[in-house]
């Protein structure tokens, strides 16, 4: 397998690869060679990694292989198709590129994720988005390895159960690409329609924060997760340097050396208090890795 590093020769700290800045260690390895696929099931379990934007891992980091996808799948390509235009993109892209080319070739749609951050293959795990769209919105066609194949396939986007925050695929599938069909638009109306997301963003997450977004999923759409916390009087609480951002209460933003312990113990104390005041069981939205069953017990459990 040609990659930049062998699974199983460094150990690195996940920590500095996830923007809550916690993670303890693992073997990291970068597919940058599409023949690479073929050999993965041989390695037993992995994880992938994407920009690690929505990821909480646990102190003790993971035992498995770490991978990220680069090099082949870091490409984007534009062609016309009648009057709409046929985008593939691979799973490394950077999300941001992807909408900044969009909005500079005037094509519309991608701009609704603008201020997501988040690698393409991250996005489509996890169906990411805004309160105006998600990525599955948008795609026609995603190419996936599925667990245990040696060759990828292209999935339609009616063979994707799409849900709000999950693609719906089997645990453990592989995202490598996919196509979108997009429309013209005036650059100027999607830049715009951009920046109005981001403004909205930059009032009300903490931004410049160390953070995995939102914790919790909302527990329904007019039942966002943040208001119940913040109505619930959360903001602001404390677990060692684990805190409940004062500026959205579904954020917990690491105020400096915090540990997954704490991110674990402060999780629980909200799914319980929301519980316990309003007979509601959060569920997480972000992602953890060997972090405490704590997480999934019901909140009176954890
Ligand atoms: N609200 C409060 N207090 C708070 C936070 C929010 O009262 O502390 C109120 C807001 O005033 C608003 C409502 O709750 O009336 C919804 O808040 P917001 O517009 O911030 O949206 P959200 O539902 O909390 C969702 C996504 C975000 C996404 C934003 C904007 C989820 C769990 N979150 O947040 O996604 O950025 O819409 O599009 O679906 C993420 O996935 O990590 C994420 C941050």
């Amino acid at each position: 397998m040609k990659s930049t590093a062998l699974p199983g020769t460094v150990l690195q700290p996940l920590a500095k690869m996830t923007t809550l800045r916690i993670g303890g260690p693992a073997r990291i390895c970068t597919i940058v060679e599409r023949a690479a696929l073929a050999a993965l099931p041989d390695l037993g379990p992995c994880r992938w990694l994407g920009r690690g934007a929505n990821l909480l891992i646990g102190d003790e980091g993971v035992s498995e292989p770490v991978l990220r996808l680069g090099g082949d799948f870091d490409a984007l390509a534009i062609e016309p198709l009648g009057d709409h235009a046929l985008l593939r993109v691979g799973a490394a892209v950077n999300l941001t590129r992807l909408i900044s080319t969009c909005m500079t070739a005037g094509l519309a749609g991608p701009e609704a994720l603008a201020g997501v951050p988040a690698s393409v293959g991250g996005a489509l795990c996890m169906n990411a988005g805004t309160s105006t769209g998600w990525i599955f919105d948008l795609v026609r066609r995603v190419e996936v390895l599925l667990p245990g194949q040696r060759e990828p396939c292209w999935l339609a986007r009616t063979e994707v159960p799409a849900v709000y925050r999950s693609a719906g695929l089997p645990a453990g599938t592989v995202y490598l690409a996919c196509e979108m069909l997009l429309p013209y638009g005036n650059p100027a109306v999607l830049r715009a329609r951009a920046n109005e997301l981001k403004r909205h963003k930059a009032a009300s997450q903490p931004l410049s924060a160390r953070s995995a977004g939102c914790t919790f999923k909302n527990p329904a759409p007019d039942l966002p997760a943040g208001r119940l916390l913040d109505e619930l009087g959360c903001k602001g609480l404390r677990v060692g340097a684990l805190e409940v951002s004062p500026v959205h209460a579904n954020f917990l933003v690491n105020l400096g050396e915090g540990r997954a312990a704490d991110a674990v113990e402060l999780i629980v104390q909200l799914r319980r208090r929301a519980w316990r005041e309003r007979g509601i069981v959060l569920e997480l939205e972000v992602e953890t890795w060997n972090c405490s069953d704590r997480l999934r017990s019901h909140p009176e459990d954890g």
